[in-house]
């Protein structure tokens, strides 16, 4: 049997020149290096210089994927920027990376889902190879979160970061095996009644603003814990692996204690846990891709590798995606 298998050829990562520590932050408002490391992990983060827009940083990103990809910008067909952080309410910042980047074919949209942004655009694209539509993907994470943190709120100013990350994704044909490269599947959930403890209070349909990121920390740390476990559990029984035979998880960076919890909850390996939060913080969307590309630079993960991607973000959204590197 043969069929159409998006394969990941190539991933790229991007972060702003400009460090942001916690000794800066303690400098800006009341809190310590020691309260923010013990809490979640963070030691620094990235921060994007003055007009340096989420498509300048998604840019970077997919310029490095598509080298590593070999594949010229010009056999693109498809973009798929997750952000929640776009340059404008409209157009969609999917199309200045597609004008940057000098591509005219196919299409290129926005896709929201926060931190679990990314998640979503991975499935969204490989459901569009796999139909034929489209023949190869840029799926993008890109974010400022700078932009709209309230920096006088010490409950979640300390927890975000600037960044991008970005993967080319070709539809293959492939015996359909389960050693074939690719991505095997993905599982996606939202539930919009907890929309009010992780949100921004501000739009253009509400209050004609731009609006700062509110949230409930300790109510999201408890949904994140549970949705996390339950979407690796759930992924994995449909997909017939065990927790075993994942080489890699890479998962969004929110928080060290949400993914040592959720390790703890359902028996992961820590070690096969890849990590980034101390350096990069929370960057959204843009951080699974991110802590690939490290992984990825560092050589841990490999080619025939089983790699198992989850988040968990504001809506609330969450989600996985299981792929033979
Ligand atoms: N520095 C020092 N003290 C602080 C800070 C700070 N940056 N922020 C809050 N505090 C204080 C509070 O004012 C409070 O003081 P009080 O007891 O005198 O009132 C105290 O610390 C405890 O505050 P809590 O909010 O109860 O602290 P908690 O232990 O819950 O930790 C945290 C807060 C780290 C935000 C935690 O709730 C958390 O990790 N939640 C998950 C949030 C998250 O990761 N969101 C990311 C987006 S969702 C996702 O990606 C999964």
């Amino acid at each position: 049997m043969s069929l159409l298998r998006p394969v990941i050829l190539g991933c790229g990562g991007y972060l702003p020149e400009t460090v942001l520590t916690n000794a800066d932050l303690a400098k800006i408002v009341d809190t310590s290096d020691e309260w923010i490391h013990e809490r979640t992990g963070i030691r620094a983060r990235h921060i994007a210089a003055e007009g340096e827009l989420t498509s300048d940083l998604g840019t970077e990103a997919a310029l490095q994927a598509l080298e590593r990809a070999e594949v010229e910008a010009k056999d693109i067909d498809l973009i798929i920027l997750a952000t929640s952080t776009p340059d404008n309410t409209f157009p969609a910042s999917a199309v200045a990376i597609q004008a940057n980047l000098g591509i005219t074919l196919g299409a290129a949209f926005d896709l929201q889902a926060v931190c679990s942004g990314f998640v979503f655009a991975l499935s969204t694209a490989d459901n569009f190879l796999k139909s034929g539509q489209f023949k190869r993907a840029l799926v993008v994470g890109a974010e400022t979160f700078s932009r709209i943190l309230d920096w006088e709120d010490r409950s979640t100013c300390v927890l975000f970061g600037d960044g991008a990350g970005a993967v080319v994704v070709e539809a293959q044909k492939l015996s359909g095996a389960d050693n074939d490269r690719g991505i095997l599947m993905s599982e996606l959930r939202s539930d919009g009644r907890h929309r009010e403890k992780l949100y921004v209070d501000g739009g253009p349909s509400s209050t004609g603003t731009v609006g700062h990121l509110r949230m409930h920390g300790r109510e999201v740390f408890r949904h994140a814990v549970t949705n996390i476990s339950n979407i690796i559990e759930e992924t994995l029984a449909r997909s017939g692996y065990s927790a075993e035979q994942i080489d890699w998880f890479v998962p969004h960076q929110a928080n060290k204690r949400i993914l040592d919890g959720t390790a703890r909850k359902i028996g992961l390996d820590p070690e096969k846990i890849v990590m980034t939060v101390e350096k990069h913080a929370n960057t959204s969307a843009a951080s699974i891709p991110l802590a690939l590309n490290v992984a990825l630079e560092d050589g841990r993960i490999q080619q025939g590798d089983l790699v198992l991607m989850e988040a968990m973000g504001g809506g609330f959204t969450w989600g996985a995606v299981l792929v033979r590197w």
